[in-house]
């Protein structure tokens, strides 16, 4: 790949040194953009001495660092003949420019312009990390399809241990390659995904609801679309923006989840059915707002119906995948779910674990399958689960449908 590396002003720039080694021993052609900042932590020499390359430091340079690129304005002749941008270290500051889209010097002006993969590997002090603005900034950026190779716990420059220090370039590294053979192994298929928890109204104000945010329904939507599929995802309420390239059925309650899940089964080849969907409904809604007595209140509740079991009777040579959120007895409990909504395959995951399951960025899943394979996987990002479990359907697919089937 032709990749452009993008170094930000942090402690970290001087491991940007080997990372470009790293991505040069892979067989990649590697660009080095450096920030204002930047230069302050390491000298363009550096990377120059490294790539063989004249490194790009300012938007306004009169001399192009390639006399080979096809416009005259280098940032879009830099943007269209490269397939990859990596920020390394990503600093605060760029993550807080990039995700409200400024463009004052070359790196942030490239990354607008850039259409290809876009990998950013943060580095900071463990405050700036957690701070709720560079996390939001990390949210937005990571759901317009960066991305993210999180930051390493460890000793930080700042003389403190904690979560910050930059990936090891070996693994930022290997992220890319990884990145660089993604493929479109789901061309012509069509998937149908379920997310989000549903809402079941107690009164017109009040609901009954569960914890689940849906973004690991939202990661395999998106990781599917990436793949090449058609892409719907029929969700409850959450409050995560659509994935891109995927067409969004927003859903409240379990009812209406069923019938949109119906309406769109037809066209499906591949279900997975991620939602956190409320196994009861209130009977006795009220009218109007209940009012608070001194007295006990009961609900009245009625079983919602069973969607994942109604799309197994009617699934016919479509792939079921079901999902099971348990607390104990994760594999006993995913593998009788499996059989009993006659699924090809479920992902068990404990949600009562720190760092899984609902509201979690990570996710740790067993899954099992109907030809008795069972696959550990994570802990891991929902992005990494995704993907994990988006190659085992394909493993599943090869062997219910054989050869003739697979692109
Ligand atoms: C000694 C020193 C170390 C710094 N290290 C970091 C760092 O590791 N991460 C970070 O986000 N900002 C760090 N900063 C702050 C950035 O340099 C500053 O926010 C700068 O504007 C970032 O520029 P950039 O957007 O070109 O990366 C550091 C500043 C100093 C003076």
């Amino acid at each position: 790949m032709r990749i452009v590396l993008g170094v930000g002003g942090g402690i970290a720039a001087y491991k940007a040194a080997e990372l470009t080694r790293l991505l040069q021993q892979s067989g990649h052609q590697v660009q080095v953009v450096m920030t204002d900042a930047a230069r302050e932590f390491i000298q363009p020499l550096t990377f120059a001495a490294l790539t063989g390359r004249k490194v790009i430091t300012s938007l306004f340079s009169h001399e192009s660092s390639d006399a080979t690129l096809s416009s005259a304005v280098e940032h879009i002749a830099v943007a269209q003949e490269h397939d990859l941008l990596v920020v390394a270290p990503a600093t605060a500051d760029l993550l807080a420019k990039l995700a409200i889209g400024r463009a004052d010097d070359f790196l942030s002006t490239l990354y607008l312009a850039f259409t290809g993969t876009v990998v950013l590997a943060p580095a900071m002090n463990t405050a700036m990390w957690t701070h709720p603005a560079t996390q939001a900034n990390l949210e937005t950026l990571s759901r317009r399809g960066c991305e993210i190779v999180d930051p390493d716990d460890g000793w930080l420059a700042c003389g403190t241990v904690g979560a910050g220090r930059l990936a090891d370039p070996a693994r930022i590294a290997e992220r890319i390659n990884s990145l660089g053979k993604t493929r479109r192994d789901f061309e012509g298929e069509t998937f149908l995904v379920t997310a989000g928890p549903t809402q079941e109204a107690l009164d017109p104000v009040r609901y009954i609801s569960n914890r689940s945010s849906g973004k690991m329904g939202y990661t395999i939507a998106e990781t599917a679309a990436k793949r090449g599929a058609k892409v719907v995802l029929v969700s409850g309420p959450v409050n995560i923006p659509a994935p891109r390239n995927v067409e969004l059925i927003p859903v409240k309650t379990a009812h209406e989840m069923r019938q949109a899940v119906m309406e769109q089964l037809t066209d499906a080849t591949i279900i997975v059915k991620c939602a956190a969907v409320a196994d009861y409904y209130v009977a006795n809604v009220s009218p109007q707002k209940l009012k608070k007595t001194a007295a006990r209140l009961s609900l009245e509740l009625d079983p919602t119906p069973d969607i994942l079991a109604e799309v197994g009777q009617k699934k016919a040579d479509r792939i079921l995948v079901g999902f099971a959120a348990e607390t104990q007895n994760l594999l006993e409990e995913s593998r009788r779910k499996l059989l009993s909504k006659n699924c090809d395959m479920l992902v068990g995951n404990l949600v009562n674990q720190e760092g899984a399951g609902f509201e979690s960025d990570q996710n740790d899943v067993e899954i099992v399958t109907r030809s008795g394979r069972t696959v550990h996987a994570g802990p891991a990002s929902k992005y990494e689960i995704a993907e994990r479990i988006l190659d085992e359907i394909a493993m599943l697919r090869l062997s219910i449908r054989g050869m003739d089937r697979i692109a």
